[in-house]
């Protein structure tokens, strides 16, 4: 397995919708097992493909299941032309992506989702979520139809940067050259509204 490099915030493959999967050969388990890495490297909760520079629907998803006296372990989900079927509820979040890096920013999200999906074999399937893996759900099908989470706020002053963070200690490390709040917010292309029953 290996860590894949993550494109530039600016590269056009994240404003792309990714194409749909139909081949589920060995190149294909190679991309998602290098995705998952890619994605622990990154302390992520999900990746999308486009991410990486690949144009396929796919999308990994790791989410820690906090049990008391249990040890570590993280749910897994591999996501091949994902698609929300159904969205209800609604609530803000705190959200953040590893290609906008050092930034975070409040929005609304739905409270559950269903969405079906294709597992690495090519079985579709349908995950019932909410919390953070219903988030994680929305921030990565939103990923492969080119929408970032900045597209989905509202007010620029919803958007943090590393030094107005605060001590929550979720804000992924500041690279060199990291933009300002404006500069970010001008990436933003206002996403269409979703749809939620409620
Ligand atoms: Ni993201």
């Amino acid at each position: 397995m290996a860590v894949l490099p993550l494109v530039d915030r600016r590269d056009p493959v994240l404003r792309e919708k990714a194409r749909r999967v139909s081949s589920f050969g060995p190149s294909l388990q190679r991309l998602i097992d290098n995705m998952f890495e890619t994605m622990r490297h990154e302390h992520g909760v999900g990746l999308a493909a486009n991410q990486v520079g690949s144009h396929l629907r796919i999308a990994v998803i790791g989410i820690p299941r906090q049990e008391e006296g249990e040890e570590d372990t993280t749910d897994t989900y591999v996501l091949i032309n994902p698609e929300i079927v159904r969205r209800s509820g609604e609530r803000e979040v705190d959200e953040g992506c590893l290609s906008i890096p050092g930034f975070r920013g409040k929005l609304q999200r739905s409270v559950k989702v269903v969405a079906k999906a294709q597992d690495r074999a090519g079985r579709e399937y349908r995950l019932h979520a909410e919390g953070l893996l219903a988030q994680a759900l929305e921030h990565e099908t939103d990923h492969l139809n080119g929408t970032l989470y900045i597209d989905r706020m509202e007010a620029v002053e919803a958007l943090r940067s590393p030094v107005l963070a605060g001590p929550e200690g979720q804000t992924p490390a500041a690279p060199h050259g990291t933009p300002d709040t404006e500069t970010v917010w001008r990436m933003r292309r206002p996403a269409p509204p979703v749809i939620r029953r409620r």
